[in-house]
C-alpha cells in the first residue's frame, strides 16, 4: 500500500514531457502542484532516491546522475553543487535573473548525495553509476574545504540561509537582522533573503570575505555539519566499495575530524542538560535558539552514549519544549516566535525526522525511533503528503497563510522508514 501511494505522488511529480525531453537523466519535481517546485532541488532529490532505490532502483540512480549535472566545473567554485538546478529546462526565469546564471542557482544545500548513493547501491548495486558518481563526490567535499573553511576548524559555513534548507527558521533572524513575527515580517524577511543573493555575488561567493561583511550571512550549523560528516563517512564507504582503500581511509579520518569538530566546538551542557548550538558569524557566537537540527547530532554519531542520552530524552519529557501531539517541531514550542503553522517557524518536515529517526536506531533507540515513524505515519494518514505540517494539529502548514503544497515528494520518505523499520523487525536490515 505505501509503495503505490507513495510511487504515486513521485510519478505525478515528473516534469512535463517537454522538460523531459530536455534532460540527460530525469528527476522529480520537489512539487509540481501550483506550478511550484519545478526544478530539481539537491537535499530534496537525495530522499527521493532513497524512496524510489524501494521499487525503481533505475530512477534512484537517474535522480542522482541528474543532480550533478549542473556540479560547478570552472572558477573557485569548481566541485560546488547547486542547490536548484535545471532552471533553463523549466524557464525558470525569477530563479535565473536572481542568480544571475542560465542553468542552476549558485549556492548549495544539506550535502546527502553519497549518503544517498550507498543506500542506492545497498539496494541495487552499480558499480559502474557508483565509479562515475565518485569523482564528482569527492570533488564537492573538496569544494567544502576549499571554500567553506576559512577557518580551517573542520566545520563548513553557509553564506545563505537557503543553504541550510530551513530557509525561513528563526535560526537566522538574528544574522538576517530580522525577528519577524507578522506576516509582514516573514514575507520581508523573504525579502532579505532574496537580496541577499546580490550580495554573496558582490563578494564572488567568497565565505572568508562574507563572514566580515556586515549585511553578509555566514554561519556554521551543527545538523549541516553533522550531515556532512555522515556524508564523508558514506563516501569512505563509496570508495571502499571500489576499491580505493587507502582513499577510504582518508576520507574516514576527513569524517572523523568533522565529527569531532562538531562534538567539541557544538555542544555544551549546563545542569546536566546537553546543549547544541549553531556558530553563528565570524566570531562564532554560540547561538542560543532551540531547534530540532540538535537531533540531527545522533545521525553522525558524534556523541557520547550519556550525550545521545541527554538529547534523546529531550525529545520525549513530557514537559519539554518538543511535547507536541506529532513529532518533531522544527523549533521549540517555548520560543517567542515559535508558530506550528508558519513555514520553517515550528513545523514537521518529514525529512528532518527521517534524520532523526535514523539517528535514534544509530544509537540503539528503537522504541524511541518507532514513535517518530508513528508520528509521521499518522500525518500522512490524516493530511496527505504535505510539505510540513503543523505540530499541534497534524494539518498541512502554511506560507503566509496559504496552505502547503499537498504532495510534496520528498515527504514519501516516510516509505523509507515503514520499510526498513520492518527489516528491522525481520532482522534484514542493511544499515
Ligand atoms: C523549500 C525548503 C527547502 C527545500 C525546497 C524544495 O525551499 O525550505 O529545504 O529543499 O523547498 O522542496
Amino acid at each position: 500500500m505505501w509503495i503505490e501511494r507513495c510511487a504515486c505522488v513521485l510519478g505525478k511529480n515528473l516534469p512535463e514531457q517537454n522538460v523531459l525531453e530536455k534532460l540527460h537523466y530525469r528527476y522529480t519535481c520537489p512539487a509540481r502542484e501550483k506550478g511550484t517546485y519545478l526544478p530539481q532541488w539537491l537535499w530534496d532529490s537525495c530522499f527521493h532516491a532513497i524512496v524510489y532505490r524501494w521499487f525503481d532502483p533505475d530512477m534512484a540512480w537517474e535522480e542522482l546522475q541528474s543532480l550533478l549535472m549542473h556540479q560547478f566545473e570552472e572558477g573557485p567554485d569548481t566541485g560546488m553543487v547547486p542547490h536548484m538546478s535545471h532552471l533553463a529546462e523549466n524557464g525558470a526565469l525569477s530563479a535565473q535573473q536572481l542568480f544571475q546564471n542560465k542553468n542552476s542557482s549558485t549556492i548549495t544545500q544539506p550535502p546527502l548525495i553519497s549518503i544517498a548513493a550507498l543506500a542506492v547501491h545497498k539496494k541495487a548495486p552499480n558499480k559502474n553509476i557508483l565509479a562515475k558518481l565518485y569523482p564528482k563526490l569527492l570533488a564537492y567535499h573538496d569544494w567544502f574545504d576549499r571554500r567553506r573553511d576559512d577557518d580551517h576548524d573542520g566545520l563548513a559555513a553557509i553564506i545563505h540561509p537557503w543553504e541550510s534548507g530551513w530557509d525561513a527558521s528563526q535560526r537566522w533572524d538574528s544574522l538576517m537582522g530580522l525577528h519577524a513575527c507578522t506576516k509582514e515580517e516573514l514575507f520581508e524577511l523573504e525579502q532579505k533573503r532574496k537580496n541577499l543573493v546580490s550580495i554573496l555575488a558582490a563578494h564572488k561567493y567568497d565565505a572568508k570575505t562574507l563572514a566580515h561583511v556586515p549585511e553578509g550571512f555566514y554561519a556554521e550549523p551543527a545538523d549541516f555539519n553533522a550531515i556532512r560528516a555522515a556524508d564523508l563517512m558514506a563516501l569512505a564507504e563509496i570508495a571502499g566499495e571500489l576499491g580505493k582503500i587507502a582513499e577510504s581511509r582518508e576520507l574516514e579520518m576527513r569524517a572523523k575530524a568533522v565529527q569531532q569538530a562538531v562534538h567539541d566546538k557544538m555542544i555544551s551542557f549546563k545542569d546536566g542538560e546537553l546543549f547544541v548550538h549553531d556558530l553563528l558569524g565570524a566570531s562564532e557566537e554560540k547561538s542560543a535558539v532551540d531547534h530540532a537540527g540538535k537531533f540531527v547530532l545522533l545521525f553522525c554519531q558524534c556523541l557520547s552514549a550519556s550525550e545521545a542520552e541527554s538529547i534523546s530524552l529531550q525529545l520525549f519529557r513530557s514537559a519539554d519544549c518538543y511535547a507536541t501531539p506529532f513529532r518533531v517541531p522544527s523549533t521549540s514550542r517555548f520560543d517567542a516566535l515559535f508558530n506550528p503553522k508558519e513555514y520553517w517557524r515550528g513545523n514537521v518536515w518529514l525529512p528532518v525526522n527521517w534524520l532523526i529517526w535514523r539517528g535514534l536506531l544509530s544509537y540503539g533507540y528503537k522504541e524511541k525511533a518507532h514513535t517518530i515513524l508513528e508520528d509521521s505515519i499518522s500525518l500522512v494518514q490524516n493530511s496527505g503528503f504535505c510539505e510540513f505540517f503543523d505540530p499541534i494539529t497534524g494539518k498541512a502548514g502554511e506560507k503566509y497563510g496559504q496552505s502547503c503544497p499537498r504532495n510534496q515528494s520528498w515527504s514519501t520518505i516516510v516509505l523509507d522508514m515503514v520499510l526498513d523499520s520492518e527489516q528491522i523487525i525481520e532482522g534484514k536490515a542493511d544499515e
